[in-house]
């Protein structure tokens, strides 16, 4: 997408969205447009899980890709100080994360900007840390980890959430989940996403799982708060449109609820088998070996 196309339409997400926009949005979407902050399945607990083993410091460049409305990105700024690239390809989360990022006085450690986790606008080997929350599923998901891998430093940290089948869906579970509540979305077992990433070439790679809390009463009411949760429960009332999406929507995930888990996977990227290319462009900057190369 230009930049002009992406102001243009950031512009128009922050106006008023016709009904028909409203029953197009996907489900994180039309969440986020409601006011929820934490949109993906394992909810404040697989982040602060991902958080224990990110070892994040003030000195580290971070990138959150799909950051949605920049939730994770402002907690890394916040709790340790890093400075945090957040990108997301839709104009309704950019605008969402740019008005959080403004109104928390979080702007100079945190930049938002349009990317695409399939082609990604940075040079290889930028980030100590890459953050990836429910993002890959959406997406051609080996292009999308060689993506994530290729921007992290060697000897960086990469750590992703995803959605997994924790118990064998029903056909009709199924069905709702991936054909009519997230068409396009793959969902695969615990193994088949770990395959996924080693194959790509993560190494000392660690996975730790959990339910699909976000849609439950409780995970909602611990993820938002009750002040929050209340907003929006206000807000989904406040149009015909939002109800009848919500009334459409929650029956269907509770179906698909039980069946489904979140999974974080992190790794590391190899300092070895990037010698070759870290070597060059050190030779380029006149820079001194990292000392995990020597
Ligand atoms: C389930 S939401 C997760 C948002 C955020 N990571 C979080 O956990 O709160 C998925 C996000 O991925 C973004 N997304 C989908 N496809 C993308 C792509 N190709 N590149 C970048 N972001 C993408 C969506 O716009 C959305 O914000």
């Amino acid at each position: 997408m230009h930049a002009q196309q992406e102001v243009t339409m950031a512009l128009s997400s922050m106006t008023h969205l016709t009904s028909a926009e409203v029953a197009a949005l996907d489900p994180y979407a039309f969440l986020a447009v409601l006011g929820k902050r934490v949109i993906h399945p394992g909810g404040r607990r697989s982040s602060e899980e991902s958080f224990r083993r990110a070892d994040f410091r003030p000195d580290q460049q971070v990138l959150d890709v799909g950051c949605g409305v920049g939730t994770s990105a402002m907690a890394i700024a916040r709790r340790f100080g890093a400075t945090v690239s957040a990108v997301d390809i839709s104009p309704i989360m950019l605008t969402r994360a740019r008005s959080h990022v403004r109104r928390t006085g979080l702007a100079g450690l945190v930049t938002v900007t349009y990317g695409d986790i399939l082609a990604l606008g940075f040079p290889d080997h930028t980030f100590d840390r890459v953050v990836a929350e429910a993002v890959t599923m959406f997406v051609d998901r080996p292009r999308a980890v060689r993506e994530l891998i290729r921007v992290c430093k060697p000897g960086g940290r990469l750590l992703a959430t995803e959605f997994f089948w924790r118990e064998p869906p029903t056909p009709e579970a199924r069905e709702i989940f991936l054909g009519q509540v997230c068409p396009g979305m793959q969902v695969d077992t615990l193994e088949e996403w770990v395959r996924l990433y080693k194959g790509a070439g993560l190494s000392n790679s660690q996975v730790v799982s959990g339910p699909f809390e976000m849609m439950t009463p409780a995970g909602f009411l611990s993820d938002e708060g009750i002040a929050n949760c209340l907003a929006i429960m206000g807000r989904a009332m406040t149009r015909l449109s939002y109800l009848r999406k919500m009334t459409w929507l929650m029956p269907r995930l509770q179906r698909a609820v039980p069946y489904l888990g979140y999974l974080l996977v992190v790794g590391e990227k190899p300092a070895t088998a990037w010698g070759g290319v870290v070597a060059q462009a050190e030779e380029v900057a006149g820079g001194v070996a990292p000392e995990r190369m020597s």
